[in-house]
C-alpha cells in the first residue's frame, strides 16, 4: 500500500509552552522548519479566540517558513476569518468550537448550518484556499456536507480514539460508513483528534482514502520520551508501514 496520508503536526501544544513564559522559547518558527525536517508533511496550526495556543500574530510569520501544507484549522470568527483570507495558506480547516471551548468536541451540524457554511466556504475558495470541514462520522451528513461546496471533510476521532481499547471494531465502524459516503460524493478525507501511536494504524488501515491527518496533543506527549524526530518518524511509520526508522 502507498503513502498517500500525509501526516500534519498541529504546534498548538508548543505555542501553548512557550506562552506560558512570554518568551519565545520554544520558537515556534524553529519547531514548524524541524517538524518538517524530520518528515512532517504539513503543519497546522488552530488559532483560538482567547489566543492560548497559536496566535493570530504568529500565522503570517509561519506562512512564510512552511514549505509542505499549511493548515489553519479554527472556529470562523470575524477576526479569523480576515486573518485566513490575508495569510492565504493551503488549507483552512473550519470548525464549531464555542468562544471558550477547551478543545474541539464536535463537528458541524451540515444541515443546520449549510447556508452559512456556503458563503464562508465560497469566500476561502475565491482566494484558491482548500476548504476542510470538521465532521462527526455520521453518513446522514455527507450531502448538506457536499452541498456547502467543501473540498473536503475533516472526521472528527474522539469518540474513535476513547473506544478503540474497548471494542476497535465497533468504534470503527461510524468512521467507514462516512468515509465511503464522502468518496462517492467525491468530497476528500482528512482526520483529527486524539489519534495517537496506538490507534493510528488501524484507523489508517480502514478507512479508505484517507488523504490527512493532523495529530497535536500525543505527539507533542511522546516527543517528551522519545524526542521530536523519532516521535515524527514513529507516526509516519503507523502511516505506512514500509516507511524505514533509521
Ligand atoms: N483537528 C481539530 C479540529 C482540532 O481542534 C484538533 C486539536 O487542536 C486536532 C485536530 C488535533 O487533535 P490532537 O491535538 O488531539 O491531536
Amino acid at each position: 500500500m502507498t503513502n498517500h496520508t500525509k501526516l500534519s503536526v498541529n504546534i498548538n501544544k508548543i505555542a501553548l509552552i512557550r506562552n506560558s513564559r512570554g518568551t519565545n522559547n520554544p520558537n515556534l518558527i524553529s519547531v514548524a522548519k524541524d517538524c518538517e525536517r524530520f518528515g512532517a508533511q504539513g503543519i497546522t496550526v488552530h488559532p483560538r479566540p482567547d489566543q492560548r495556543h497559536v496566535r493570530y500574530d504568529d500565522l503570517l510569520p509561519l506562512s512564510q517558513i512552511v514549505k509542505t501544507e499549511f493548515n489553519i484549522e479554527g472556529n470562523p470568527t470575524q477576526d479569523f476569518i480576515k486573518k485566513v483570507l490575508q495569510i492565504r495558506p493551503a488549507q483552512v480547516t473550519l470548525v464549531p468550537d464555542s468562544e471558550d471551548q477547551l478543545t474541539s468536541d464536535h463537528g458541524w451540524d451540515t444541515k443546520r448550518d449549510k447556508d452559512k457554511l456556503i458563503d464562508l466556504i465560497a469566500s476561502f475558495k475565491s482566494e484558491g484556499i482548500r476548504v476542510s470541514i470538521f465532521l462527526d462520522a455520521n453518513p446522514t451528513l455527507i450531502d448538506t456536507a457536499y452541498q456547502t461546496g467543501a473540498d473536503r471533510i475533516e472526521l472528527y476521532t474522539g469518540p474513535y480514539a476513547w473506544e478503540y481499547h474497548k471494542n476497535r471494531e465497533k468504534a470503527i465502524a461510524p468512521y467507514i460508513e462516512t468515509a465511503k459516503a464522502a468518496m462517492q460524493a467525491g468530497l476528500g478525507i482528512n482526520a483529527g483528534h486524539d489519534l495517537d501511536l496506538d490507534n493510528l494504524s488501524y484507523f489508517y488501515q480502514n478507512i479508505p482514502g484517507l488523504l490527512e491527518v493532523s495529530i497535536g496533543h500525543a505527539l507533542v506527549c511522546d516527543a517528551l520520551y522519545l524526542g521530536l524526530e523519532n516521535t515524527i518518524k514513529l507516526y509516519l511509520n503507523r502511516l505506512n508501514p514500509t516507511f524505514e526508522m533509521r
